[in-house]
């Protein structure tokens, strides 16, 4: 077994070998610029990235032309908010977000606010979910774009996307989610959950670092979306700059194994990721961050009372590689916003982790994981105690 046991998925996963097997012609022989059109080198680039494209939409229910092709999550977020913020501007200027986002989004709205725009940041209960009312409430005549999660990346809760796009729909404004966690993990389906733009990202999904795309309606309403990197017009003039050929192929034929297994590795997954929460809940003042009701497959968080998180991650980190909130904020000893937002203490917010596993995840690794975990917990469990009692 190789070790530290890796149960970081949600910051990125390893690359499926088939993907990598896919990529490779893409980057010798068929080496040719998507957007040349006079010679063959770039018809076979355009072909590959137009199967690609149709992968990409396939994962999530759209249409090959709704499919923007960018640089990774990151940039499809920027791309949709402030592209909505600017090309709705006669509209309005009102986004509703939610406190618990990705800093991605939560840093967009920050620069929607400095560019004259104006942002509600819905609160989230001890689940980790928003209030449906309060979310209605908040729409205003100048609402133009409510920005909600789909899946936390920390604690792996689903937001109630179909409710949420129907109260979208009631006040004629547009829906965004950033689906980067849930995408190839849940079915997602845009026209039956009623999403009008969608974020996701290829390392999430076993595909390679650096590509992403975004999905963009084109009817039932047309989305329009003001390009956010400008240049030679390339993605329907929403995204300039030569595709990533290799990462697109490899993007799509990502897509296209997580939906050809989501329902057999949703439920792999959560065989494995219950064995290691039961197997973890038996250490004494260990308990559940978020609502067990309706999250992703390969998530949880975990919550040890009485040990210093510093201290236990130093430890852990040898052994099995975690994380403590996303990988952006994971080296800082700041409690995580979303644990904060679900009124967990800062003390329990630090010593509080993310597991999550993948597609090569084994049932021995997650024994050693929950094995290595108590004794390493109880040791340091032992040492605050012995602590206190020289006090
Ligand atoms: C929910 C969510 N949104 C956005 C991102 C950013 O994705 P990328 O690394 O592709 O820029 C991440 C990555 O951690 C994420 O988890």
């Amino acid at each position: 077994m190789k070790l530290p046991v890796y149960l970081d998925h949600s910051a990125t996963t390893p690359m499926d070998p088939k993907v990598l097997e896919a990529m490779l012609p893409y980057f010798l022989e068929n080496f040719g610029n998507a957007s040349s059109r006079s010679h063959v080198y770039g018809w076979t680039a355009e072909e590959a990235v137009d199967i690609a494209r149709e992968q990409v939409a396939d994962l999530i229910g759209a249409h090959a032309t709704e499919i923007v092709f960018t640089s990774g999550a990151t940039e499809a977020v920027n791309l949709a908010i402030k592209g909505t913020f600017e090309n709705y501007a006669e509209k309005g200027n009102h986004i509703i977000t939610c406190v618990t986002e990705h800093r991605a989004v939560l840093d967009c709205c920050e620069w929607i606010e400095r560019n004259g725009g104006k942002v509600t940041y819905l609160p989230v209960d001890e689940a980790g979910l928003i209030d449906l009312d309060a979310l209605e409430n908040a729409v205003t005549a100048e609402t133009i774009l409510i920005s909600i999660l789909y899946a936390n990346n920390e604690i792996g809760v689903i937001q109630p996307v179909v409710d949420i796009s129907q109260i979208a729909r009631k006040h004629n404004v547009l829906f965004f989610t950033d689906a980067t966690q849930a995408a190839g993990k849940v079915p997602i389906d845009v026209e039956e959950d009623g999403i009008d733009i969608l974020s996701l990202s290829a390392h999430k999904l076993y595909g390679p670092k650096g590509i992403g795309a975004l999905y963009v309606r084109r009817k039932n309403p047309k989305v329009s979306i003001s390009s956010q990197i400008h240049g030679g017009g390339h993605e329907k003039n929403m995204r300039s700059g030569t595709l990533n050929v290799p990462g697109i192929v490899g993007f799509g034929k990502a897509c296209e194994l997580c939906l050809e297994n989501l329902s057999q590795e949703n439920e792999a997954l959560t065989k494995l990721r219950d064995q290691l929460e039961r197997e973890l809940l038996k250490i004494d003042g260990t308990k559940i961050n978020g609502s067990i009701k309706n999250r992703l497959p390969h998530i949880t968080n975990i919550a040890f009372e009485k040990v210093n998180g510093d201290n236990l991650l130093l430890e852990i980190c040898k052994e099995v590689a975690v994380s403590r909130g996303s990988a952006c904020s994971s080296v800082t000893s700041k409690p995580s916003h979303v644990l904060n937002a679900m009124k967990i203490s800062d003390e329990l917010a630090l010593s509080s982790f993310r597991f999550s596993l993948g597609r090569f995840t084994t049932l021995s690794e997650i024994e050693y994981s929950y094995s290595t975990l108590s004794e390493i917990v109880e040791k340091h469990r032992n040492i605050v105690k012995l602590s206190v009692v020289k006090i």
